[in-house]
Parts: C-alpha cells; structure tokens; sequence
C-alpha cells in the first residue's frame, strides 16, 4: 500500500465520510456471546450494547456444518438478549456456528460469531432426578428419571458413588444402565450418602459426563434378626432384674433380724479406755486428769456459739476447738 502514489488514496479519504451508513460499524458489537446448552436445550446469549440514543436491537444468524450458509434463525431485530435454538436445529450431531450483532436504526455493529457447536459434544448434562429411595436392612433401592429424554442411540449409564457417612469416608462406585437400582451390601442401621452421576455414550462413540447430583443421605434399616436379638436381650434382661429383686426381698425377709441387729449403732469403749484397760500402769489416768482440770471453762465454747461458727452445729466439734484452744495456751 504505501508504494501507491498519493493521488489514489485522495478521492478514497473524500468519500469515506459518504459511504452509507450501514457499512461502517460504529456501533460497539455485542460482548460475551456465548452458546448456552443445558440439557441439550440451546440458545445464545450475549451481553447487551449500551448507547446513548435509542433502542439496540440484535439479529442473529446461523450456519450449519454441512450448508454452511448463514441463514436467519426467527431472531431478526429483536430486544432480548437470548436466542433460542428453533427446532430445526435440535439435531444433536450438527456442528452450528452462529452470528450476532446490534443495530440501531441504519447503524449496525460487526458480527460476532461463535465457535463451533455441537451439542452432543458442548451441551453441559444436568444430574438425574432422584424419584425416591427405599432404604432397607442391606440395600437402598433407588429410582430415577434421565435428565433428557432419550434418542435413538443413545445409550445412558448412571455412575453412582455412595459412602457411608462417617468422618473417614472412602467412596465406592457402581455402574449401571437401569433408572431402577440397588445399591447393596450395606451395612443395617448406618447412614449413607449417595451421587449420581450420567454418562451418555451416542453411536458416533462419544462420551458426555453430567453433573453430579446433589448428595442425599439415607439410613438402612434394622434387620429382623438384629431386632430380635435385642428385643431377646431386653427381655433377659429384665427377667434378670425382677429374679434380683425377688431374691433381694427374700432374703431381706428371711435375715430380717439379723439385719436389725447390723443396723444398730455399734457400741464402742473410748479409746483412753480401752488402752488403760489393757494396761492399768499405763500413766493414762493422769492425763485423763489433767485434762479434766484443764477443760476450759462452759464460758468459752459458749463465745464460739456466739460467733455463729460451724461449730456450734455439733457439740462434740465445739469441745474439740475448746481442748486444742486449751493445749495451746497451756504451752505458752
Ligand atoms: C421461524 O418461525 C417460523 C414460524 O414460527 C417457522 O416456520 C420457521 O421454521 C422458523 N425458522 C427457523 C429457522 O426455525
Ligand atoms: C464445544 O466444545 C469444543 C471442544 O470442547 C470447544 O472447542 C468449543 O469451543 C465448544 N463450542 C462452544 C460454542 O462453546
Ligand atoms: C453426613 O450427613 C449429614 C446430614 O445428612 C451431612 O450434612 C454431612 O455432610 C454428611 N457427612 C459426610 C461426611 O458425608
């Protein structure tokens, strides 16, 4: 370009500013245009063109891999911001590529074109819909409904993984094509959690992952054996009991004066006694006189009551304090 002479460029840089309108994209062109697919339910969403003046409208086109020709798709000029896919292009193996751009009166935006789409490839799976669990001793039977309806050749695998519900949780799986499953082997009367997941395989040998559900968490049942070992155990167990308790009053019946006898207050001699008993010589009289002389006056216990002390709960503890009060003004 820069070799041409500048006497060509001239009358080109005189008309720019005539050219029609609709060709020159002064309008911003739609952001974040991306396809939507969930389900296999398609539709192209895009962020909306924001101007000054007047309402932005949007027109979007498809093509198809095979006629790759861009073709109106019942979304010409229109307000909304979302596209869905008609009918016509349901077709799960078709690679479609789509096109949108503003417009605001003659004034149009450029394209924006998508990447290729292709919904058996790019559409997101949802998780099935978990129609209900029946919780027995060993197993939970749980049934299911696809998260799309199914076409010819299609083949749908639910990937179930189940754990039990404890603080160490190690996860196990199981396969399976049926909505009306088991999982077995479970332990009764244990919580356990489950998610489920589909895996469609379509005949051009392609393998699509949903989403995992959300996990739900059901108890088995407590077997009939385990029921009667514990109703048997309650049942001994109370037998035990009332035999106890008729044995206990039998012999409550029969040693009655015995036990008259025991729950009398033993008889005891003081231990003062006892030793001088044992040993006359022993100088323990003296003592015990001496403590007779020095037991201290009735006056001064009665000056512990006045205090409000625990002591004058018991008069056995008053006499104790008074004696030791004694013995130390004796040492002094
Ligand atoms: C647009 O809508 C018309 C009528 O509702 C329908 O006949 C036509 O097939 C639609 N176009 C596409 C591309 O689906
Ligand atoms: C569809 O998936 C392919 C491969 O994963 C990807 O490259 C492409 O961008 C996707 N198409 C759309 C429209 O998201
Ligand atoms: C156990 O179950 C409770 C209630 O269903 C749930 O909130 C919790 O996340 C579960 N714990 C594990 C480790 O799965």
């Amino acid at each position: 370009m820069p070799s041409l002479p500048p006497l060509v460029f001239l009358p080109l840089l005189i008309f720019i500013p005539l050219l029609p309108l609709e060709s020159s994209p002064h309008l911003p062109a739609p952001k974040d245009v991306m396809v939507y697919s969930y389900n296999f339910r398609s539709s192209l969403r895009w962020s909306p063109v924001k101007v000054d003046r007047g309402l932005v409208l949007y027109t979007v086109h498809f093509k198809t891999g095979a006629f790759n020709q861009w073709d109106e798709m019942n979304c010409t000029r229109i307000t909304q911001t979302e596209c869905s896919f008609p009918w016509s292009l349901k077709e799960r193996r078709w690679t479609v590529v789509l096109r949108v751009r503003a417009e605001l009166g003659q004034v149009t935006s450029d394209w924006v074109e998508t990447d290729p789409f292709v919904a058996e490839r790019n559409t997101t799976i949802g998780p099935p819909k978990v129609n209900s669990v029946t919780e027995s001793s060993d197993s939970l039977l749980i049934s299911v409904t696809p998260p799309f309806g199914s076409e010819a050749g299609d083949f749908l695998q639910y990937h179930v993984s189940y754990w039990e519900n404890t603080t160490s949780t190690t996860k196990k799986a199981i396969k399976t094509s049926s909505t009306l499953f088991k999982i077995k082997s479970l332990k009764e009367w244990t919580l356990y959690c489950f998610e489920i997941q589909v895996e469609l395989m379509t005949h051009s040998d392609l393998h699509l992952f949903g989403l995992q559900s959300i996990p739900e968490c059901y108890r088995t049942k407590i077997s009939e054996a385990t029921r009667a070992g514990y109703i048997i155990l309650i049942f001994v167990l109370v037998l035990l009991f009332v035999n106890l308790v008729a044995v206990g009053l039998f012999l409550l019946w029969r040693h009655h004066k015995t036990i008259k006898y025991w729950s009398r207050p033993p008889l005891e001699i003081p231990s003062h006694f006892e030793e001088y008993l044992k040993d006359p010589s022993m100088p323990v009289l003296e003592v015990l006189d001496n403590y007779a002389e020095d037991d201290p006056p009735d006056s001064l216990s009665v000056v512990f009551c006045g205090e409000g002390s625990q002591a004058c709960g018991s008069s056995l503890d008053g006499q104790a304090h008074s004696r030791s009060i004694s013995s130390d003004s004796e040492v002094t």
